[in-house]
């Protein structure tokens, strides 16, 4: 009797722990308190992408800073105060993520359909997959529920989110430390097939690696990214230099044709563990884009504030 006592109280407290983790998220959280949300949200997304494809990409570059540092809980959003320090200053971030002002213009068109209702943090992750389907990517359901932090951690955001210079290692311990696999990792990185990264960071890896093309360093990436540093530096170059804005696999044919333009991306083939996921998604974006997709969702799943944790905030840049 004493046995069975013990096992019903070990799997209330399993069912508890669940249900405060990210148990509670589910992909029809707001049917009833917000119908339109979808649509508004698309519709902003849209519009944003039609003045300047590079912004789906950096909508769905805010949904991974977000999710890498303390949760998907809308804290990289919070702007600084002359008393609150928040993450947008953080060395992955700074003079970096974009996007904000539109974040801002699809809060306010939900704040006009559903008042109060719907976190900045669903926001994110709504934006990133809408920003994924109109650059011609795939689609999944969006699981939501989240609310906004009342906290931020620059701290974190410079410890957790993992910089261009990582090695292959240095990249899976960061994603284990979130509970992502070395495959959810190189599927991730998939999103580098849209967008465009700073000088700064591909510099060393186009002067000093020997694991690129020569012509493609030399002739494409040398002349925007002048060897001095300091100079030139925030000068931009596609992440994926065949197709920049259309979500695709070519990240992935890129990194074996050593045209990677991060270090970071070029450890992903480079005769280690992940050489061959690199040579699957390279041939089939079927392969890539399912396993792409699921880990979307899992990176969604980073612990969120549920219940009465957070808040939903009334402007994504400040605390209530
Ligand atoms: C695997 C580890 C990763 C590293 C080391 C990394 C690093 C970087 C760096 C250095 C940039 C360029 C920033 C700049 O120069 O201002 C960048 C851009 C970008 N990253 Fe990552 N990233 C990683 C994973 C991811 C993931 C998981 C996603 C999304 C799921 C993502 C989405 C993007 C996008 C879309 C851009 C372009 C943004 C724009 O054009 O505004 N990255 N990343």
């Amino acid at each position: 009797m004493a046995s069975l006592t013990r096992t019903f109280a070990t799997l209330a407290l399993c069912c508890l722990l669940l249900g405060s983790t990210n148990g509670q998220l589910s992909t029809n959280y707001y049917s009833y308190s917000c119908p339109n949300l979808f649509t508004t949200v698309k519709d902003v997304v849209a519009s944003a992408i039609a003045k300047e494809a590079r912004m789906g990409a950096s909508l769905l570059r805010l949904f991974f800073h977000d999710c890498f540092v303390n949760g998907c809980d809308g804290s990289i959003l919070l702007d600084d105060t002359p008393t609150f320090t928040g993450e947008k200053t953080a060395k992955p971030n700074n003079n970096s993520v974009r996007g904000f002002e539109v974040v801002d213009q699809i809060k306010s068109a939900v704040e006009k359909a559903c008042p109060g209702v719907v976190s900045c943090a669903d926001i994110l992750a709504i934006a990133a997959r809408d920003s994924v389907v109109i650059l011609k990517g795939p689609t999944w359901d969006v699981k939501l529920g989240r609310r906004d932090s009342k906290t931020a951690s620059l701290q974190n955001a410079n410890n957790d989110i993992p910089p261009p210079t990582s090695s292959l290692s240095n990249l899976t311990s960061k994603y284990a430390a979130k509970g992502l696999s070395a495959k959810d990792m190189v599927a991730l990185s998939g999103a580098h097939t849209i967008g465009q990264a700073r000088c700064t960071n591909f510099r060393d890896h186009i002067y000093n690696d020997t694991n690129i093309e020569a012509s493609f360093a030399r002739s494409s990436l040398q002349s925007v990214c002048p060897k001095l540093t300091g100079s030139g530096d925030n000068n931009l170059a596609p992440l994926d230099t065949h197709t920049p804005t259309t979500f695709d696999n070519y990240y992935f044919k890129n990194l074996i044709s050593k045209r990677g333009l991060l270090h970071s991306d070029q450890e992903l083939f480079n005769g280690g563990s992940t050489d061959s996921q690199v040579k699957s998604y390279s041939s089939s974006s079927t392969a890539f884009f399912a396993d792409f997709t699921s880990a979307m969702i899992k990176m969604g799943d980073i612990s969120p504030l549920t219940g009465s944790n957070g808040e939903i905030r009334k402007n994504c840049r400040k605390i209530n």
